[in-house]
């Protein structure tokens, strides 16, 4: 049970999940891949990202010795989850992003009419919105790719006029009136989590996957019986490209300092 838990995403906004990860279950061994080398993932092809995802899950379980898989990547768990999972089927748990969010928002019996912000591809995936569907036919559900957002939160942008700017730009569409709750379907949303907030003045819900997923973690170990009971070694983070930029933003997103090691696969 002390082998580590894998976690990756197509670069470092994953550490959001990761971080909530090590909050959430402090006895476990992290072990992150940021594939740095191939973001975003937001605008690739399904095949593509099958490639990759494959490559740094064989990493993770074969060199790592992963007792579980974390897909932190909403694109990656869109177009890839089913993909993995039948791969590795019975081996570990592979873990995805999405079906957190939706289990939460499935069980809020509030909810009338439901936003979806994303990458182009999770939008195109339909993931979100089958899921949805299936689950809770009578919540509307309204998407709207965002893909100039994880770029100007990699750059730092926050809490300024260019950050303001393009949010209310989108979230001002007039798909998203009236709505209950929003989806942050991107792991780097979490980062301006406050400033959407402020831009709704706190009257939607926002459900992102970083405690949700942890708390779903918890459960999914004590149900296999693979919780640790203590941590036997340090975090460990790589990324497929290593440059000054990410490792200066690996703070901001994981919350404290680290250092990231560089992994070609
Ligand atoms: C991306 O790689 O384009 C963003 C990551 C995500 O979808 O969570």
């Amino acid at each position: 049970m002390n082998r580590p838990i894998g976690i990756f995403d197509s670069g470092i906004g994953g550490l959001t999940v990761a971080h909530a990860v090590s909050k959430f279950l402090p006895n476990e061994t992290i072990v992150y891949f940021g594939d740095t080398a191939h973001l975003p993932y937001g605008d690739k092809s399904p095949d593509r990202i099958h490639s990759f995802v494959e490559k740094i899950s064989d990493f993770l379980l074969h060199e790592m010795h992963a007792k579980s898989i974390v897909i932190a990547c909403n694109t990656a768990s869109a177009t890839s989850y089913e993909y993995l999972r039948d791969k590795y089927k019975g081996s570990v748990p592979i873990i995805n992003v999405i079906d957190p969010i939706i289990e939460n928002l499935v069980a809020d019996n509030t909810l009338k009419k439901v936003g979806l912000i994303a990458t182009k591809t999770t939008i195109e995936s339909g993931v979100y919105q089958e899921k949805m569907k299936r689950r809770s036919p009578s919540v509307l559900m309204e998407v709207l790719p965002t893909p100039l957002l994880a770029p100007m939160i990699e750059e730092g942008f926050s809490k300024d006029k260019i950050s303001s700017t393009i949010i209310e730009n989108y979230l001002s569409h007039p798909k998203f009136k009236n709505i209950d709750a929003l989806i942050l379907g991107c792991t780097h949303y979490v980062l301006i989590k406050e400033e959407i907030n402020d831009y709704f003045e706190g009257k939607v819900k926002l459900f992102d996957a970083t405690d949700i997923l942890a708390l779903k973690m918890i459960d999914i170990f004590r149900k296999e019986g693979l919780l640790n009971e203590n941590k036997e070694a340090k975090n460990t983070f790589f990324v497929s490209d290593l440059t000054a930029s990410f490792q200066a933003s690996a703070a901001r997103f994981y919350g404290e300092d680290i250092v990231l090691k560089h992994k070609v696969l």
